[in-house]
């Protein structure tokens, strides 16, 4: 059976120490479940001694962002190989908030995808429309040419999970309902059931992101094609983190 994913996005919240801190105490919390699976994407500080404490966890660790190419003359950008020497085992490709505030486009995120595969770490391609795109009924046009440029020429199914958040619920308090999240992750799991087969698309794993809490979580997971949650907010603290985490 596929494992769900709980994801927590600490964006730039967080100190090496604050961060060692959390993760002593989530390792405590969590146990190691059948049916879902932890993870963690602190700051880039964070990430070796995150690796450390979580080696005899059952708590995944991810990046949240990282650059295009191998290695070079990026001032300020960090590369595939040093984030998986950190033990990092996912990262977080095209968040809104790189897209919006830092102009990454799909070529980027694109790039992103297939550099995180090749160094073994499985990408989470990020997808949301903007509130005016919903309004002008674009949200669908949005999420197809954000999957297909992001995937394209994309050939790691199997490394790869797809998070949906709507621009519109990130940070806002709103989220999308069930059915509305529902409606947008069945049109991306036909997108990659045309793309790689019905198989292996189901065997992806679909989040939804956008202001998930403990109050809300188990009425999303209980949606066919919602695989899990990338967490903001909730997910720098333990109790709301593991309120999330322990849906039923
Ligand atoms: P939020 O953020 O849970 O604070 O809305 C989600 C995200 O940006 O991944």
């Amino acid at each position: 059976m596929k494992k769900s994913l709980i994801a927590g996005n600490w964006k730039m919240y967080k100190t090496p120490g604050e961060s060692v801190d959390f993760l002593k105490k989530l390792a405590m919390e969590t146990v190691k479940y059948n049916d879902r699976e932890v993870l963690v994407c602190p700051p880039f500080t964070s990430l070796y001694p995150a690796a450390e404490i979580l080696k005899d966890a059952p708590v995944s660790l991810g990046a949240q962002n990282v650059h295009t190419e191998k290695e070079g003359a990026f001032t300020g950008e960090i590369s595939p190989a040093m984030l998986r020497d950190s033990g990092v085992e996912y990262v977080i490709c095209g968040h809104s908030e790189r897209r919006n505030i830092f102009g990454e486009n799909d070529s980027t995120v694109n790039g992103k995808v297939r550099i995180s595969s090749e160094y073994g770490m499985s990408p989470i391609l990020c997808v949301g429309e903007k509130i005016e795109e919903r309004k002008a009924g674009k949200t669908f046009d949005v999420i197809r040419s954000q999957v297909e440029n992001g995937l394209s020429g994309y050939d790691r199914p199997d490394m790869l999970v797809v998070a949906y958040e709507p621009v519109w619920a990130i940070g806002t308090g709103l989220t999308a309902t069930p059915e509305q999240a529902q409606e947008v992750h069945l049109f991306i799991r036909q997108m990659l059931s045309n793309l790689y087969g019905r198989e292996l698309s189901m065997a992806v794993r679909i989040l939804y992101g956008g202001s998930v809490k403990p109050e809300n979580v188990n009425s999303l997971m209980r949606q066919d094609d919602i695989d899990g949650a990338l967490v903001g907010g909730a997910s720098l603290k333990l109790d709301s983190f593991m309120g999330i985490v322990n849906y039923s």
